[in-house]
């Protein structure tokens, strides 16, 4: 039986991504942000969205850059203080012994520990209500090579993201195994 149910902001799963900004002072800050994800492949963009009560939001108005780290699964308890306190109070990096570096190609800091992150250029900001879309386009990638595949790309089984559960379980997971192969498996559908 459907139920219908009150309109929720509910994305199954919901990604765990860190932006990282520094704030007009140079300091490094990092946010966690499950409101985002891939917004256009040309030119390559991602969105994140985020409330005006964040240091960060006002960072990237400032700055008009981000990064975007993925944190692998062992960075549990770094990636969700970060999304705890503000760089108001804290410095983030100096509490979770995480290490900022310097992006080469924009204004914002990478996660030296993390295994990949995207350098952001904020090409534009949409205000839709307590969240504020800001849509980066991708400069560049920073990552580990132990995590890349023989195409020099990210690979989920090595990188090892957490997903969220979003408000229907308020916890964090890990990845499965893999299922099938993409844009391939569902040729077996094909009936002629
Ligand atoms: C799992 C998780 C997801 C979050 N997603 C968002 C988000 O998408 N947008 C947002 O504005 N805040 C989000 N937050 C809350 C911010 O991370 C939090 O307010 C943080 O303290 C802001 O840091 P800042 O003030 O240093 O920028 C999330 C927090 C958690 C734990």
């Amino acid at each position: 039986m459907k139920v219908s149910l009150p309109a929720q902001t509910i994305l199954l799963p919901s990604p765990v991504l860190i932006i990282g900004t520094y704030g007009s002072d140079g300091m490094p800050n990092i946010m966690n942000a499950a409101w985002g994800g891939i917004a256009s492949s040309k030119p390559p963009c991602i969105s994140v969205s985020l409330r005006e009560a964040t240091l960060s939001y006002h960072n990237i108005k400032q700055t008009e850059a981000f990064t975007v780290n993925i944190p692998s699964e062992k960075y549990l308890k770094e990636a969700d203080f970060v999304g705890i306190v503000s760089g108001r109070k804290y410095d983030k990096f100096k509490e979770t012994r995480l290490t900022p570096e310097k992006s080469k190609l924009v204004n914002a800091p990478i996660v030296k520990e993390f295994p990949y992150s995207l350098e952001c250029k904020l090409i534009r900001q949409v205000d839709l209500g307590l969240h504020t879309m800001f849509i980066g386009k991708i400069v560049g990638m920073v990552a580990d090579s132990e995590v890349l595949n023989p195409n020099q790309l990210p690979d989920i089984e090595k990188v090892r993201p957490m997903l969220w559960g979003s408000f229907g379980s308020m916890a964090y997971y890990t990845i499965g195994d893999k299922l099938g192969d993409a844009f391939s498996v569902g040729n077996e559908l094909q009936r002629s």
